[in-house]
């Protein structure tokens, strides 16, 4: 996709960011999270030092969707139109639209509200980036060390949106942007609480960078390089030798929903026990998973993946950018061979897309915005691989408007809402002038 082809060379804001107690590199996967060793947080020392010795795999980890998930606002990070004319929102009511401009190197978003001459305005700065704009990005902005959401979204094929959840005809400002969010969407930011969304201003790490993933990098790198005295082990953490649950966490840290922290956010580490840090409540078997956001539990549904030794690795590579259903049909085949018992055995050619009939696309509830009087919904590739009667068997709304907080008695059980602190917030806070 072409979006992915962006690059921005500002995502690593501070190569060394500073020192926070979180865990040794080398942590026992099942060290209990009371007893974590502190390791300095400038053991951290970013994507750069990788790329002398593993250029090629920066060079394609740094066009996906992980990579450029965050990032600092800049002309090719925002995708949404700042030209006069095509860079206003106008919304359901008729005294309130919304203007996006550049001035200079500057992003600002202005809520304009009243009838002439009686009109207030409120103009805050676009201060980062949330999304890589696969489906859309949402504006964060800074007031002090306060980090908060704008109110106005990039939707792919909409343009500029009301953000997800945010009711059409208001101008909010207040959403605060809590760690979690920033745990998913980013590598390192220092939460200084309270109250919940106030940060260090310094040394955060947007994107989702290497040692995101394998742990400090210092130590190795200095071995590598001969700086360091040779030892038996590469100093770095290497997912692929995690157990099975481990690798499975790795991906769940961000892959299974919202959860409940019972470790300070940004403290866990690749190879730990993710339960110990952050607690999900149990789904009710029964119950349906929204598509959205926990690939992890619908994976989990799936014979395939309890029939066998499945991860999210045997169909993923975090380090490149994959879209393409073809190769991804080849994962099936490698267990269901043609030729074999494992492949079925009615109407099935080996050289067919596995993908959109057994993995469909569906919409999701959990991400819905109102766009010109409509709610829209984005699509996402349904993780639990089965057979589907029909080519929407499960995605007609089993709960409309429960990512807008109108949650009905008739909505059944939710085991999981990857957004609902989208919902509990404050609705509509008084426009102030600035
Ligand atoms: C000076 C060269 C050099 C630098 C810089 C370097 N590496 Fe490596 N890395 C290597 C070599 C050589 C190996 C393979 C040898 C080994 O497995 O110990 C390796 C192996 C690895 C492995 C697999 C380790 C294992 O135990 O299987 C990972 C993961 C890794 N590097 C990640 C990184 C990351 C992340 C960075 C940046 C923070 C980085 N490397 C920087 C040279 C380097
Ligand atoms: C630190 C959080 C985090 C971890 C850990 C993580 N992901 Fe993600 N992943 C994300 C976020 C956030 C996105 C959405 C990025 C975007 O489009 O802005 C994403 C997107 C993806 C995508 C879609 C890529 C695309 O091109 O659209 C895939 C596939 C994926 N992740 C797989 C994995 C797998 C497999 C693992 C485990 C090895 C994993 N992720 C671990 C946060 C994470
Ligand atoms: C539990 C981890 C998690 C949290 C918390 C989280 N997200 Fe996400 N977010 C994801 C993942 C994973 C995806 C992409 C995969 C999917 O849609 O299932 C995603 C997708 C997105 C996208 C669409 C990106 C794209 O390129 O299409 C936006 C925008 C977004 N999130 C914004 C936010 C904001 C803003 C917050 C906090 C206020 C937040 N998210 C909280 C994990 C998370
Ligand atoms: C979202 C998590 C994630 C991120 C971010 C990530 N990796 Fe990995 N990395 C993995 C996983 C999972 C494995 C093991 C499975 C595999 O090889 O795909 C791995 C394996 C490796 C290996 C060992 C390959 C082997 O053959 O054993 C190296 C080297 C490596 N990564 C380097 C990097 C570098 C350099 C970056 C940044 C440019 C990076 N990784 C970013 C998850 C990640
Ligand atoms: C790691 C091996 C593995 C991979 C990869 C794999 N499967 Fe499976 N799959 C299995 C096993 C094992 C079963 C269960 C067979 C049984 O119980 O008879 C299964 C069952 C199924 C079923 C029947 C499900 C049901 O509920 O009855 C379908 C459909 C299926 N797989 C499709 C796919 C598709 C499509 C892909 C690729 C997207 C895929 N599989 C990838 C191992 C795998
Ligand atoms: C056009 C849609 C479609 C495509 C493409 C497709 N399947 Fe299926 N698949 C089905 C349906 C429908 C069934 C249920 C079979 C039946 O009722 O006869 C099924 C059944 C299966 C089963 C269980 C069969 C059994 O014998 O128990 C497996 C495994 C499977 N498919 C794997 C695959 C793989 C692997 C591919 C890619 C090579 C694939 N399918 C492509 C629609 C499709
Ligand atoms: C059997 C193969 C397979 C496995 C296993 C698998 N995925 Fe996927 N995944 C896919 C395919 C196919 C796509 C669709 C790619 C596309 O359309 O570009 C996809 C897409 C995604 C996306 C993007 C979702 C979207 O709708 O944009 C995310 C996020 C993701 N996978 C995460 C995971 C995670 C996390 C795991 C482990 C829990 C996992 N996947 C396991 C095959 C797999």
């Amino acid at each position: 996709m072409a979006l992915f082809l962006v690059l921005t060379a500002s995502a690593q804001t501070h190569p060394n960011p500073p020192q926070t107690p979180s865990d040794a590199t080398s942590a026992s996967a099942a060290s209990p999270t009371s007893d974590k060793k502190a390791v300095q947080r400038d053991d951290y020392v970013g994507d750069v030092a990788c790329s002398s010795c593993h250029q090629g795999l920066v060079d394609t980890f740094h066009q996906t969707a992980h990579y450029l998930t965050s990032r600092l606002p800049s002309k090719d990070s925002i995708f949404g139109n700042f030209t006069p004319g095509a860079n206003i929102l106008k919304t359901s009511n008729p005294d309130l639209f919304f203007r996006m401009e550049q001035k200079e190197d500057e992003f600002l978003q202005t809520a304009v509200e009243g009838v002439p001459p009686y009109i207030e305005s409120r103009t805050e700065r676009f201060g980062l980036v949330i999304g890589s704009a696969g489906k859309g990005q949402t504006y964060l902005y800074w007031k002090d060390d306060r980090l908060f959401q704008l109110p106005v979204s990039y939707w792919n094929q909409l343009g500029w949106v009301n953000s997800p959840g945010y009711r059409d005809g208001v101008a909010n400002f207040e959403r605060p942007v809590i760690p979690r969010c920033l745990e998913c969407h980013a590598t390192y930011f220092e939460p200084v609480p309270p109250p919940p969304n106030r940060y260090r201003r310094t040394g955060f790490v947007v994107g989702i960078t290497c040692e995101k993933c394998h742990g400090a990098g210092r130590e190795h790198v200095l071995r590598e390089s001969g700086k360091a005295p040779v030892a038996a082990d590469s100093a770095i953490l290497n997912p692929a030798r995690f157990s099975r649950d481990r690798q499975m966490d790795l991906c769940a840290w961000c892959h299974k929903g919202h959860g409940i922290a019972i470790a300070p956010t940004f403290s866990y580490l690749p190879g730990e026990v993710l339960e110990q840090s952050i607690e999900f409540p149990r789904p009710d078997p029964n119950a349906q998973i929204d598509v959205h956001g926990d690939q992890v539990d619908l994976l989990k549904r799936s014979r395939c993946f309890q029939s066998s030794a499945m991860t999210c690795l045997t169909c993923h590579n975090v380090h490149t950018t994959q879209h393409d259903l073809a190769s991804f049909s080849e994962r099936c085949l490698s267990c269901h061979k043609p030729g074999t018992d494992a492949f079925p055995k009615m109407h099935h050619q080996a050289d067919s897309n596995c993908i959109d009939c057994h993995m469909p696309k569906q919409d999701t509830n959990l991400i819905v915005f109102d766009w010109k009087g409509n709610k829209k919904k984005p699509q996402v590739r349904n993780h639990w691989i089965r057979v589907y009667r029909d080519t929407s068997p499960v995605s007609k709304s089993w709960c409309d408007g429960l990512a807008l907080g109108n949650v009905s008695a008739d909505c059944g059980p939710q085991p999981f809402k990857a957004f609902d602190f989208y919902l509990s917030l404050p609705n509509r806070p008084p426009l102030k002038r600035n």
